[in-house]
Formats: structure tokens, sequence, C-alpha cells
């Protein structure tokens, strides 16, 4: 889908981005699975962890996701190594979200040594491309963990606003998150 050169590297890696397929869920779920634990495992009790990922992730799991129309997972390799992943798909929103033709982010992981060095800015605007082009979309919402400070960062200076609340469940543990939205470029103005 995309090419290009992430800036601030010493060497300079590729940096491509595709729509996953069917042969893509063995290595997403190992993937999925790894990011969400080194994100959340440190805030989180073991057993309600272990809930998360044995329902959330596994090639299973990931080859239904991936086989659903209403549903494109997004894959960012660095010099052909997966290096982060998006999932952008069609879900009905929290009452909070009262934008016009909603699509949510639902997932948005980038492997570690990649933070802060640009691959988030050029995944998530081939999100919007997604969430736009081809699911007509024209407000793209998502829920982030009231704690993960970095990402409400990330998505503050990204142009999202936030608009309330949800409830998201970690195994047994019911969790707050903050909703946010972010009008889509060139989403066709309403009838
Ligand atoms: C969230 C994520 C996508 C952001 O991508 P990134 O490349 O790390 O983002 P950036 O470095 O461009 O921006 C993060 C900002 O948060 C800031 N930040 C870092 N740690 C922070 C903290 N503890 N509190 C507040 N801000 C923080 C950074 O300084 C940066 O702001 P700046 O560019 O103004 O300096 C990425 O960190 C990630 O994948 N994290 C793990 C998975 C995750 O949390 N996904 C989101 C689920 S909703």
């Amino acid at each position: 889908m995309e090419t290009m050169t992430v800036p601030g590297t010493a060497v300079l890696p590729t940096l491509r981005i595709r729509q996953a397929t069917a042969v893509d869920a063995a290595a997403l779920a190992i993937f999925a699975a790894r990011t969400f634990e080194e994100t959340y495992g440190k805030d989180n009790r073991p057993e309600d962890l272990a809930l998360h990922l044995a329902t959330a992730f596994g090639p299973r799991q990931q080859a239904a996701e991936l086989a659903d129309p209403h549903v494109v997972t997004l894959l960012a390799h660095c010099d052909g190594q997966l290096a982060a992943y998006a999932q952008v798909r069609r879900a009905v929103p929290p009452p909070c979200v009262a934008g016009r033709a909603p699509i949510e982010l639902h997932r948005l992981y980038i492997d570690r040594p990649w933070h802060g060095r640009g691959v988030s800015q050029r995944l998530l605007a081939e999100v919007r491309t997604v969430a736009a082009v081809q699911f007509g979309g024209a407000t793209l919402w998502l829920k982030v963990w009231e704690r993960n400070a970095r990402a409400i960062a990330f998505y503050a200076k990204s142009a999202f606003v936030d608009v309330g609340v949800a409830d998201y469940f970690v195994g047994t543990d019911r969790q707050t998150d903050r909703v946010l939205v972010s009008t889509l470029a060139g989403s066709a103005p309403p009838p």
C-alpha cells in the first residue's frame, strides 16, 4: 500500500503498510497478544490479562477477524519485520459519539522500538483513508484506557477530541476508557 523511509533512524529502514489477509493470522495473533501484554501487563491482574489474551487473540480469532468484511487490519513492516498493526471496523459506537457515519479505530499497536519514530502517524494516515474511502466513514472514533497517557497524548496531537467515557473489560476487571473522535477529511457532506 505504502512505502516510505522512517525519519530519525541511523540506518533508515523502509516502512511498508498493507492490508492483512488470511495468511497473516498466525503472525498477527502472536504480535497482537505480545503488544497488548507489553502495554497493559503491568497494570492488570495476571488472571484478568490471561483471560483477555485467551479470548481476544489467537490464530482462530485473528482468522475470523481477517475474514470479516466489516473489519480491515493494516500491517506495517519495517525492513520486512512486523512493526505495527491497526484495525478499523464498522461497529456500533457508544452514545457519546454523535458524528455522522462513525467508523471505529479498534486497535493501533506499534512495537516498542518504533515508538516515537513516525510509524504511528503513517499508520494512522492509512487508517483514516480506509475509514473514509473503504468504509465511507465521516467520523473516526476510538476507546483508549484513561490510564494510557502516551496514547491519549498521541491522539490529542492527532486531531482527536474527547467526547466521553465507556466501559472496557480486561478479564473480569471493568475499566474506564476515554472515547475520542476525529473528523475524517474528504468525507462526503451530509445529504
Ligand atoms: C500509542 C502509540 C500508538 C503512539 O505512537 P507513538 O509513536 O509512541 O506516538 P508519539 O511518540 O508520536 O506521541 C506520543 C506522545 O506522548 C508523549 N508521551 C510519552 N509518554 C507519555 C506519558 N507517560 N504521559 C504523557 N505523554 C507521554 C510523547 O512525548 C509524545 O508527545 P510529543 O510528540 O509531543 O513529544 C504507541 O505508543 C503504541 O502503540 N503504544 C502501545 C499500544 C497502545 O497504547 N495503543 C493504543 C491503544 S488505544
